[in-house]
């Protein structure tokens, strides 16, 4: 572990370097050698993925980010009230600006105490840690950097007699497929005592045009952040990938109800990966895909609760009904 930054206010541990490299060669060694080309998505979020994804988040097709912050300006203060919540503990933090409006409303109540974000990207939970505590002189941050597959017990104990939300926003639990969606919720859920809750957002399924153009964007913004992997794998592994020669591609699956991000090679290709000594060969038009992002419906929320131990609370949604923010309890045995 290394601490990156330990002021009064801030502190920021990360819990990767060595490790993460390993995991981007271990992923990339697995998903290449497949039949069919498979990479995790959260390798996307090095800083420029980082940007790319807030860039993403403007979009006029992408609907998540608006539904959800519109959710969160009109039901923070009653969620805070609900939760009695002095501590936010936020899984793929990323910039924080959705957690600014909990953080804003548990302010409001006069019971802010503490931050935790944790994140692979060390940059946003840097930059989120400093410009949070300067709005919030009352508030402590204990960022971690590292991977919530993998560090959930890094996450400091909670502070005694102060309930805390633990949340998981913006969709990311749908970037896991379903098995493993529902040990993910699992392990979350351990985070949280009786008086603790889970919030989480979840996209819902809807018109497949609008998903589809969401991933989309006409602004090619998702294409570059799709195609970003492969700057990655290049940079990281010493990789010679040609990103212009990959297309991206994102299509629903109506069966599994999520859609998909794949990258298209345009031409035949054999690309080295340096560091692995693999050489992987691409055919004219083979895919590889990058992502999925599940869409929800409150009965499908309902089943990963129960499977991963936790009960649904409360249910939010915005007014076209495009997005969702839940409340669950773990359930703890009589
Ligand atoms: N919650 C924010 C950001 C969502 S983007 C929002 O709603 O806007 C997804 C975020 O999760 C990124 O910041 C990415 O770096 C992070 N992330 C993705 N996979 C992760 C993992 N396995 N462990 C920790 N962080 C991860
Ligand atoms: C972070 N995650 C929830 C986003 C999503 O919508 O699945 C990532 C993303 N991929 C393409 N656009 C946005």
């Amino acid at each position: 572990m290394k601490s990156m930054l330990d002021t009064d206010a801030i502190l920021i541990e990360s819990w990767l370097s060595e490790a993460e490299d390993r995991s981007l060669a271990n992923d990339v060694l697995d998903g290449l050698t497949r039949p069919f080309k498979e990479l995790p998505p959260k390798h996307f979020y090095d800083t420029r993925g980082s940007e790319l994804f807030e860039r993403i988040c403007e979009q006029p097709e992408y609907y998540p980010t608006r539904s959800e912050r519109s959710i969160l300006e009109s039901r923070a203060a009653e969620i805070v009230e609900a939760t009695g919540a002095g501590e936010l503990v936020e899984l793929g933090s990323g910039a924080a600006d959705k957690a600014r409006i909990l953080l804003d409303a548990m302010s409001a109540a006069g019971m802010l105490q503490r931050y935790v974000p944790l994140d692979v990207s060390e940059v946003v939970v840097r930059d989120a840690a400093a410009q949070l505590v300067e709005e919030h002189p009352e508030l402590r941050v204990h960022g971690v950097i590292g991977d919530f597959e993998r560090h959930l017990d890094r996450v400091p104990a909670p502070i005694e007699g102060v309930p805390r939300i633990v949340a998981v926003l913006g969709g990311t639990v749908g970037n896991f497929p379903p098995g493993t969606r529902r040990r993910l919720l699992r392990a979350v859920g351990a985070l949280l005592g009786p008086e603790d809750r889970l919030l989480l957002g979840t996209d819902l399924v809807k018109d497949p045009a609008v998903i589809e153009a969401a991933y989309d964007d006409a602004e090619g913004i998702t294409a570059e952040f799709n195609r970003n992997l492969l700057h990655v794998i290049n940079r990281e592994l010493h990789a010679d990938f040609t990103p212009e020669q990959f297309d991206h591609v994102a299509f629903f699956d109506r069966r599994h109800e999520w859609i998909e991000m794949r990258l298209r090679s345009q031409r035949p290709c054999s690309v080295l990966i340096g560091d692995l000594g693999l050489r992987v060969e691409f055919a004219a038009g083979e895919e590889m895909r990058t992502e999925i992002s599940a869409k929800f419906t409150r009965a499908r929320i309902e089943a990963d609760y129960a499977a991963a131990g936790l009960a649904l609370d409360r249910w939010f949604t915005d007014e076209h009904q495009l997005f969702a923010l839940s409340l669950a309890r773990r359930v703890f045995a009589p």
